[in-house]
């Protein structure tokens, strides 16, 4: 059975999927067994052709880190409208189901030692949220019993969005393993302040900085496996 390290970030489009990419291929490349799993994706692109939807974030992580499973192993439930997983649950009338999440990430486990899973948006993602039942995100991540890495933006703003979902992971009890600053500038004497506020106010590490198309992440292989539980 291999250890997990769950990705969230500090909002939509930070950068998990990137920074995601990144991290599956470092492990890889130091000929660690790594893999990835998403639980649902919301705005997938659908094929004009056979109308099948493309799990965008599934398959460009697939494309990065070299992986050999299937869209349908990589993520559980793909939605085409672009809104939050509960809503395009909603518009689509295909609620996810945790039973069937658990069982395809405990595959997952089963299948590599090491597998990253990313969430959807930010920490607060509503899920499910119907007649039956009222899930959000962090509820899943208890669930499966996951540590969590956080991706920020390093700009302006994520002092606050940092620290904002730092102490709301520690009140719900999910471990904190470290937050990764995306789009960084070496040298830029906010971003190098915000990096040092962030980790003054929360304690946390700030484990690696990526920059703009960077094609691999600065950091030691076996230090990132040590953030897996
Ligand atoms: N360091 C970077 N260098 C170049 N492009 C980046 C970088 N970080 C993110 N991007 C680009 O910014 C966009 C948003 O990033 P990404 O898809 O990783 O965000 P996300 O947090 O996974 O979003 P979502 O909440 O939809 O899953 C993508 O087009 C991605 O390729
Ligand atoms: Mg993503």
């Amino acid at each position: 059975m291999g250890k997990a390290l769950f990705i969230t970030g500090t909002g939509t489009d930070v950068g998990k999927t990137y920074v995601t990419a990144l991290i599956v291929k470092c492990l890889r490349d130091a000929g660690l067994d790594a893999g990835y799993y998403k639980a649902a994706i919301s705005g997938a692109e659908k094929d004009e052709e056979d109308g099948t939807l493309h799990a965008g974030d599934a398959l460009y992580v697939k494309e990065i880190a070299e992986l050999s499973e299937t869209q349908e192993e990589l993520v559980s439930y793909v939605y085409e409208a672009a809104v939050s997983p509960h809503l395009a649950a909603q518009l689509d009338n295909k609620p996810i189901d945790f039973d069937v999440v658990e069982k395809d990430f405990r595959r997952a486990l089963s299948q590599h030692e090491y597998i990253t899973m990313e969430g959807s948006g930010g920490i607060i993602c509503p899920l499910r949220w119907d007649k039956e039942q009222h899930v959000i995100l962090d509820d899943l991540v208890l669930r499966l019993g996951l540590g969590a890495l956080i991706v920020a933006d390093a700009g302006l703003g994520t002092i606050n969005a940092a620290v904002l979902t730092v102490e709301h992971l520690r009140a719900r009890n999910i471990p904190v393993r470290g937050i990764i600053l995306n789009r960084f500038h070496d040298g830029d004497i906010m971003e190098e302040d915000n990096l040092d506020m962030v980790e003054a106010l929360t304690g946390v590490k700030v484990v690696a900085t990526v920059k703009s198309g960077d094609e691999t992440l600065d950091m030691d292989a076996e230090e990132l496996a040590k953030l897996y539980q």
